[in-house]
């Protein structure tokens, strides 16, 4: 049973899949490791860190040559896979919405193409999420960027020269990267609000010390799908959403926004109209801006200025984490798959009557297999 680890070819992308730990653990179920020559030097991983743990470094052609499972953070560029053996599991963030012909082309390889991003959120499957393990640090990361950007302090601050005061900070979408979100701009000191569509997160805001603000005008929000997304919510809503925003927003100084719809573009949260109302040198953070974007006139991977408000366009921000989120990366890629060990087989087994066979599995012989992606 041969495991290869690649080295990430996508401009910007400093992850890795696998860390010492997992190597070491996997070589402990049985498993030969192979390791791209510098697959983990952007993440501060040396190749001789993977060596020590037992693994061998090699060309791609080398470490692909014969390997059952194939790591990698982005689904590589198929082209870039020759020499897999059909039958050999791809397992990586494969963005099966955005790069739909590289699934086709997946499954032309002859290889299983497994989307971890479609991991279903079910509690056996927490250990194996990328999304929540990855989004937790862009919550994070999200307010520094924002702090950064700000030309004022973010906590309140009292000093023989006059006081400075505590930065307010709207925070909108609290799923995982919003409560990081929340948490981390209340421990730099600033006065923080937040808002969802799903109802159970009033509880999860209030707790963490912020204050809700929600939509109590429409009847019957509850705004939660399946497995814990939100779904998308009626005119009526979105309108009531519009109104309540554009009161609040115009007190802010921050605006963190996070809101996304599996399979869908991000919601539109914020105006351009509803900008020109923010205090000059105020700073919004839009976490979705690789998704479409909750702000309009946001651009991934830039910050552009509309009305004297810095617009920050994230993009990939987990790679200006790469030691961090490669270890949790890595270890969510352990979790799943040792949870599938079988001693016999040596090997993972994937039934295919299982929850999240059924979720992540895009491709198998030669097909494209996953609901989501037919009709
Ligand atoms: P997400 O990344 O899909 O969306 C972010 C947030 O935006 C969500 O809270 C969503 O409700 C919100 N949102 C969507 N449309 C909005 C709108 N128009 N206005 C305001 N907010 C909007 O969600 P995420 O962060 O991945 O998690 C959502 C939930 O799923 C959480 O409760 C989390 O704990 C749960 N979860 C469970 C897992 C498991 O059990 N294995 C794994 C991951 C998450």
């Amino acid at each position: 049973m041969k495991i290869a680890v690649l080295k990430e070819l996508a401009d910007g992308e400093t992850r890795v899949s696998a860390s010492p730990e997992t190597v070491k653990k996997f070589i402990a179920l049985g498993a030969s490791l192979a390791v791209e020559k510098g697959a983990g030097v952007s993440a501060s991983v040396a190749d001789k860190d993977y060596q020590e743990m037992g693994a061998t470094i090699g060309t791609r052609q080398a470490v692909l040559k014969d390997a059952d499972i194939v790591l990698a953070v982005q689904g590589p560029d198929p082209a870039s896979l020759k020499g897999i053996k059909k039958g050999a599991w791809l397992v990586a963030s494969l963005n099966p919405f955005g790069e739909r012909k590289r699934v086709d082309a997946y499954a032309k390889l002859g290889i299983d193409a497994l989307a971890m991003e479609f991991m279903p959120r079910i509690t056996r499957a927490q250990s194996m999420d990328i999304l929540s393990s990855q989004s937790n640090l862009s919550g994070y990361k999200s307010v520094i960027l924002a702090a950064n950007e700000y030309g004022r302090a973010f906590p309140m601050m009292m000093t023989a020269a006059g006081t400075v005061s505590a930065a307010r900070c709207f925070v909108m979408g609290v799923g995982v990267a919003g409560l990081q979100a929340i948490a981390t701009a209340r421990r730099l000191g600033a006065q923080v609000s937040a808002t969802d569509v799903r109802s159970a997160t009033k509880e999860q805001i209030q707790s963490l010390g912020a204050k809700p603000i929600f939509v109590e005008s429409v009847e019957g929000i509850e705004g939660e799908g399946s497995g814990g997304y939100a779904t998308e919510m009626s005119e009526e809503y979105q309108k009531a959403q519009a109104e309540l925003v554009s009161s609040h927003i115009a007190k802010q100084d921050i605006v963190i926004t996070t809101a996304l719809i599996p399979g869908r573009a991000a919601p539109r949260l914020i105006s351009d109209a509803q900008i020109a109302t923010m205090r000059t040198g105020s700073v919004i953070v839009d976490l979705a801006a690789e998704q479409g974007g909750n702000v309009e006139g946001a651009v991934a991977g830039k910050t552009v200025e509309k009305h004297g408000v810095k617009i920050v366009g994230a993009q990939n921000i987990p790679a200006m984490m790469a030691a961090d989120s490669s270890a949790l990366f890595s270890r969510n890629l352990y979790n799943f798959l040792s949870a599938y060990w079988d001693e016999e087989a040596k090997r993972p087994v994937l039934p295919d009557d299982d929850e999240v066979t059924i979720g992540i599995r895009l491709t198998k012989d030669g097909k494209v297999v996953n609901e989501r992606l037919m009709g």
